[in-house]
């Protein structure tokens, strides 16, 4: 059997230490950091999502400000608000929360949001930043799986890590930051030929490709460390599951993450996080 790596309990841990230093804020500089989420239209999952950014914010005592626009607003508008928030000192984070209605461009929306202020590290500054190994933003879902990693004392350097999946958003982040970490990584994605023999190959397996139990425990060696990126409802029960068949992989990994409780939590702490150090970087504090 495998040790599961609670995401939800290494949240509540972090979120206790950032209510700590966030108390401390108003006395160093005059306030605490503030984060500004927007949501366009009313999908459930979107809404579930900015939901649970605001209810961190209130439990670490970040400022939390959220944007409810209607589906059917134009690029202009949303792009004229996003100016307005750069421009305010008073707010340290501004969050689109993606997908946005198809009729707005996306890659517009991201890169007018200024790259200081973008706590997705989306921006293709932020992005460029990673790959450079310069100071700048780091993705919310990569950083809380290399955090997940470290809780457990997994050494990185040297192993053998295998991403599946490589969306700008977790698949090609996680390669970095493991990359950067001396891991021997390798990229895999729909037109990779004999999946099973490449993963077999893992030693560390990150799995974000969004198909519910894509991967089985034929697909898993002995010992491995699996991360599951997954959010998928189950076709038959509806329930929510990840990429991973937890069960019978759970029988051979020797550490593998829940869905849900797992990656998810880490997310959403992980911006926290981000909201925290940008607010640091412009009151100077990160030099001290
Ligand atoms: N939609 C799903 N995940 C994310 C995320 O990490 N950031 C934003 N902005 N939108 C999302």
């Amino acid at each position: 059997m495998s040790t599961v790596i609670s995401g939800k309990a290494l949240s509540e841990k972090m979120r206790a230490e950032m209510t700590s230093q966030v108390a401390t804020f108003p006395d160093l500089y005059g306030r605490v950091p503030h984060l500004v989420v927007i949501l366009v239209g009313e999908d459930p999952a979107s809404q579930s999502y900015v939901r649970g950014k605001a209810k961190a914010c209130e439990q670490i005592g970040i400022r939390n400000t959220t944007i409810l626009l209607p589906a059917q607003v134009s690029e202009e508008t949303l792009l004229s608000k996003i100016a307005e928030l750069n421009a305010d000192d008073s707010v340290d984070g501004i969050l689109v929360q993606l997908p946005l209605p198809s009729h707005i461009d996306e890659d517009r929306v991201i890169e007018s949001i200024s790259q200081d202020k973008d706590v997705d590290g989306f921006h293709p500054l932020n992005v460029a930043s990673l790959w450079m190994k310069r100071p700048g933003t780091v993705p919310c879902t990569p950083k809380g799986i290399i955090r997940m990693l470290e809780s457990e004392g997994v050494q990185i350097k040297g192993k053998r890590a295998v991403v599946i999946g490589r969306s700008q958003i977790v698949g090609l982040p996680i390669s970095k930051l493991l990359l950067d970490r001396h891991a021997t990584v390798t990229i895999c994605h729909s037109r990779t030929v004999d999946l099973p023999s490449v993963t077999r190959q893992a030693e560390i397996l990150i799995v974000a490709i969004g198909r519910p139990r894509f991967v089985t425990a034929d697909m898993v060696s002995e010992g491995t460390v699996v991360i599951d990126v997954g959010v998928n409802r189950d076709p038959q029960t509806g329930k929510l599951c990840g990429d991973v068949d937890f069960g019978p992989v759970s029988e051979k990994a020797s550490i593998i993450t829940p869905v849900p409780g797992g990656v998810g939590p880490m997310t959403i702490t992980c911006l926290m996080e981000n909201t925290i150090e940008m607010f640091l970087r412009k009151m100077g504090a990160d030099k001290k």
